[in-house]
């Protein structure tokens, strides 16, 4: 039950989602692929990269597994549910490979370059496995695969960030758009498998960002998502190749500038920041700019400043504290939200109520939250027991997950009467008479189409007139 809540508050609540993008007629291609994603943003945005490079070597994307020549999973190693979720679907595929002994079966993304050419020996269905910055090599380990050998290509890279590739936009609902600004961490958080499995951090080509942004506004598109493990540390220097005028260093602070100027209609987000790293520069270009979303995502992962360095998060406490008191400071009324892990290694009860009182402190608007799951490999792994029973990390997750919703309530209740600019997302998920869209601050808002009339796309103004934990609601003013 546990799970179903994490999972339901988490991103990965997207997991397993098929996409089949809305491009060139499928029948122009001779095969087809299918391609699921599990995980982060940055695994969904890495799989409209994917779609690019197969749309090119000639593979056209199906909805349907069945039909498909080609199988991938996008996948995720995050925790170890992330990984047990993908290897139950390759059972799955087995059935769908029975019948059609032709096809080739994938795997992409952090599991792939976690458990690289093992995989091949554990998963026997498996033909194809691609780290994640090997994705340009797959055309050609397909046609290694079709000539009925194992590919694998995992090698990690200190340059790929992809940015000459323009992404297939999949399952996009036209108004809202991911951009991958960099690839790989640095940080080296103990419990965290992403250093190893997405390699070194790098800034991806500011000009290619901006052009990718700006395309997508010429084409309809109202919002854009700047993506990275560490967003804060975007650092890019343009070197006399680039045909730019700016000579300067661009720090995560010029790039949303740059990104914020190419229109004010055009919604500009990010993730995910670290609190070691995001700048009163950053916070100063969000408050500067009305299109730069008022909302932060600012994992604090535990409340106790000695769990937090035994974690590697590099920050106490009462320096998390006084970065929150910063962003009210300069952007008020700015959303904030967080990660939570709950039972890390030697957590006592005194640290899990250090976690409550900072959330509490923090009055987060929403938090991912978790229970820690040791993962192979890591530096936590390396060198503490992972020593906190599961009924105590699900207990204390319960309590964090009970006063989240509380915390995400409260939050919810101070809207009601005001007024928020909201961009519509497109119908509401319960009835087509409604609308979806999303306040500044990244909440939910569902408000009836009568009385005005807009669209999918539109700003218009909505008065909040009630809420729950998780939505508000309104009416057009
Ligand atoms: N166990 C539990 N949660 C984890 N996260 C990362 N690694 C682990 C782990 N081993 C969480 C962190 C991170 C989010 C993306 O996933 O909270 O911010
Ligand atoms: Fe993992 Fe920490 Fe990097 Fe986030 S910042 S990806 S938690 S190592």
């Amino acid at each position: 039950m546990l799970d179903v809540l994490t999972q339901k508050v988490h991103d990965e609540a997207r997991q397993g989602e098929a996409f089949a993008p809305f491009i060139n007629d499928p029948a122009q291609y001779q095969k087809k692929f299918y391609i699921e994603s599990y995980g982060c943003q940055m695994n969904f945005s890495d799989s409209e990269i994917v779609a690019s490079i197969l749309q090119d070597a000639g593979f056209g994307a199906t909805r349907d597994c069945a039909e498909a020549d080609l199988i991938l999973l996008n996948t995720c190693s995050i925790r170890e549910k992330a990984e047990q979720t993908v290897r139950k679907r390759l059972t799955e595929f087995r059935k769908i490979k029975v019948a059609n002994p032709g096809l080739l079966v994938g795997v992409l993304g952090c599991m792939a370059e976690r458990i690289k050419s093992k995989l091949l020996e554990e998963e026997q269905l498996v033909d194809i496995v691609v780290g994640p910055d090997a994705y340009r090599s797959l055309p050609g380990l397909i046609e290694e695969a079709e000539g009925g050998q194992k590919a694998v290509n995992v090698l990690l890279s200190r340059e790929e960030t992809y940015a000459d590739i323009s992404p297939v936009r999949l399952n996009s609902n036209g108004v809202s758009g991911f951009v991958s600004i960099m690839r790989g961490c640095n940080n080296m958080c103990t419990f965290c498998v992403v250093p190893f499995t997405r390699g070194r951090e790098r800034s991806r080509n500011a000009f290619s960002i901006v052009k990718e942004c700006r395309d997508l506004f010429d084409r309809g598109y109202k919002e854009v998502t700047l993506l990275g493990q560490n967003v804060d540390s975007y650092y890019f220097t343009p070197e006399a190749t680039d045909n730019n005028a700016r000579r300067d260093t661009v720090t995560f602070a010029s790039l949303l500038e740059m990104v914020a100027k190419i229109s004010p209609l055009l919604r500009v987000r990010f993730s995910t920041s670290h609190p070691k790293d995001i700048t009163d520069d950053v916070l100063y270009v969000i408050a500067k700019y009305k299109n730069i979303c008022k909302y932060i995502h600012l994992p604090v992962q535990s409340g106790s400043t000695r769990i937090l360095q035994m974690m590697n998060r590099t920050y106490t406490r009462e320096w998390y504290m006084a970065k929150i008191n910063r962003i009210r400071e300069i952007i008020p009324g700015c959303g904030i939200s967080s990660d939570i892990i709950a039972g890390f290694c030697t957590e006592t009860e005194e640290d899990h109520q250090a976690t409550l009182s900072l959330m509490e402190y923090s009055g987060y608007d929403l938090s991912y939250m978790f229970f820690y799951s040791e993962r192979p490999g890591t530096l936590a792994q390396r060198r503490y027991k992972d020593d906190i029973p599961e009924t105590v990390k699900k207990r204390r997750l319960q309590e964090i997950v009970n006063l989240q919703n509380r915390l995400s309530r409260e939050s919810n209740e101070k809207d009601l009467g005001k007024t928020f600019e909201v961009l519509i997302e497109g119908n509401s998920k319960k009835s087509d008479q409604d609308w979806m869209g999303r306040t500044s601050q990244n909440k939910v808002i569902v408000f009836s189409k009568n009385g005005a009339y807009c669209n999918k796309g539109d700003y218009v103004n909505v008065k909040v007139t009630d809420c729950t934990k998780a939505t508000l609601l309104g009416e057009i003013v």
